[in-house]
């Protein structure tokens, strides 16, 4: 058995050990906000925390879990109000949203260690996180909003 906290909540798992955490969160906990592209770690919109570090939950597998504390986006901020979710709303980042949440929790990891990025440590850190709708400006412009610490 795995013993794991997801979003603030004592987990167990007993399943296959060799299953990725994002299937465990999208098949077992039902938390869709974490998407599914690429599954081989390339795409980034499988992103959340582990252990406060942003990872791609498609190539985390389950048996590397135990006491891991993991956040999704259903969990960054109980009612939306990170931030960067308030900086992304006031600057439109969503185009067609399926890379968002994975944008969102890379940036949030990114800030985390890094309050006050320059755009060249922002590029650096969004880089691994596609957007096929070609946000990355806005992307750009509400991270830089967010830690100006409003939108
Ligand atoms: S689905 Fe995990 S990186 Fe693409
Ligand atoms: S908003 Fe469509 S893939 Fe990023």
């Amino acid at each position: 058995m795995i013993k794991l906290n997801v979003n603030g909540e004592a987990r167990e798992f007993e399943g296959d050990g060799d299953m990725p955490l994002l299937w465990y969160l999208r098949d077992l906990l039902t938390l869709t906000g974490t998407k599914f592209g690429c599954g081989k770690g390339l795409c980034g919109a499988c992103t959340v925390h582990l252990d406060g570090q942003a990872v791609r939950s498609c190539s985390v597998s389950m048996n590397r879990l135990e006491g891991a504390n993991i956040t999704t986006i259903e969990g960054l901020a109980a009612q939306g109000e990170h931030p960067l979710q308030i900086a992304w709303a006031a600057h439109m980042v969503p185009q067609c949203g399926y890379c968002q949440s994975g944008q969102i929790m890379q940036a949030a990891s990114l800030l985390e260690g890094n309050p006050d990025p320059d755009d060249l440590q922002i590029d650096d850190a969004m880089s691994g996180v596609i957007c096929r709708c070609g946000t990355y400006q806005r992307i750009r412009a509400a991270i830089k909003s967010a830690a100006g610490g409003g939108a």
